[in-house]
């Protein structure tokens, strides 16, 4: 064996040495699936929307992350590449089937890294299931390279009807905005409790604690799941009621550096969650606003998009090139921005954090919650 790869990150601000970007080719919008439907929200051009997606708007995102890609490796970062599959083909398994899968633009929904460990999440998308191919060629280069590399994966759901509330804001049952943040507030989502499912992009990652949305794509058996797997580690559920679609952390509650995170102010953390965060001198800084009043066409994310960066040291940061606002923003509080073009690639799966996954940052397992305050945690604080 060569000590060529470390597999290792704690967090996502330290030091970042070596990355996974993701790649649009073959990406499909999938057709419709009780997970799928909930999240397009009811006024998309996407509704009932299926198929490849055009090659020009391939090419063009392809573009923008092969930039992305060199700028990385630039700044001394080794960047790995996925290996996509024919997205554009149907997938069967005893308990499902489903006309197409989705593709491997952004590896932060699938991949969660914690110390020495990458494991694949147990995703609640019918036409996710087989997206983890992607990265297997890697996984099996790290577990070659890195004879400490721990190569999990959560597991596998069964994603029959049974993982799903039936009707959930559909047809006549289809829900306004308002009703949609009351059902957020009140925890109640598509996905029920009867197995684990989560995305990796709905836990930020800060050394010893594991803060985990509870939203469309992550149940609560899920942070059960996650606290027996990292029993070292403190597991907290949040939520962000703001949110009509809440999925993945990362354009709602991000952290720049140890002691600052941004949250969107449209989806504040509530008071009781804020808590830990002032009881250990953490501040919690509202977001710049977007600078786009829309997403992108065919894009599922929202606009806040803008907030989801990528951070490669305490000081330095990777944010969008159009998003002026939160660039600002980001070097007012004293880092060093880089802009970097990536809305052409924002409809294939998200943005700058989205279309990245962490293999190595320097630093270890810190402790940046020693006053524990209950209230999130999945185990109560004793
Ligand atoms: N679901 C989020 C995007 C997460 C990267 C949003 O649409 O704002």
């Amino acid at each position: 064996m060569t000590q060529d790869t470390i597999v290792s990150s704690w967090n996502d601000f330290d030091p970042l040495k070596h990355v996974i970007v993701g790649r649009a080719d073959h990406c499909c919008v999938p057709p419709s699936e009780p997970a799928v439907d909930d999240k397009v929200p009811v006024d998309s051009k996407m509704k009932g929307m299926w198929g490849p997606r055009p090659l020009e708007t391939v090419e063009a995102a392809n573009e923008q992350l092969d930039g992305f890609a060199k700028l990385l490796e630039s700044r001394g970062v080794r960047v790995d590449r996925p290996s996509p599959i024919q997205w554009n083909q149907s997938v069967q398994t005893p308990d499902f089937q489903t006309s197409s899968m989705f593709g491997c633009m952004p590896p932060r929904d699938v991949l969660l890294t914690v110390g020495k460990e990458i494991l694949s999440a147990p995703m609640s998308f019918r036409c996710r299931y087989f997206e983890y191919l992607a990265y297997w060629p890697l996984m099996e280069q790290y577990f070659r390279e890195d004879p400490t590399f721990r190569w999990e994966q959560a597991p596998r759901p069964r994603l029959t009807d049974e993982s799903y509330r039936p009707n959930y804001g559909m047809g006549k049952h289809a829900m306004t905005i308002e009703e949609r943040l009351e059902k957020v507030a009140a925890k109640e989502f598509v996905t029920t409790e009867v197995e684990p499912m989560f995305d990796a992009a709905d836990v930020m990652r800060m050394g010893k604690d594991l803060f985990v949305q509870h939203g469309l794509t992550t149940n609560r058996t899920a942070m059960e799941w996650l606290q027996r797997h990292f029993h070292d580690h403190r597991v907290h559920a949040v939520n962000f009621p703001g949110d009509p679609y809440p999925i993945h952390i990362d354009a709602t509650f991000v952290p720049l550096r140890p002691g600052l995170c941004i949250n969107n102010p449209h989806r504040k953390m509530p008071e009781e969650q804020r808590k830990i965060f002032a009881k250990n001198d953490w501040e919690i800084v509202d977001a710049a606003m977007p600078a786009h009043d829309n997403p992108p066409p065919l894009c599922y994310s929202s606009t806040w998009l803008s907030m989801n960066c990528l951070v490669l040291d305490h000081n330095t940061v990777c944010v969008e090139a159009s998003e002026v606002h939160q660039m600002e923003q980001m070097d007012k509080l004293g880092m060093e921005v880089i802009p970097v073009p990536l809305r052409d690639a924002y409809a294939f799966g998200g943005g700058i954090h989205c279309c990245t996954a962490d293999v190595y940052r320097e630093g270890s397992c810190e402790d940046y919650f020693p006053v524990q305050v209950p209230g999130t945690q999945i185990r109560p604080v004793e």
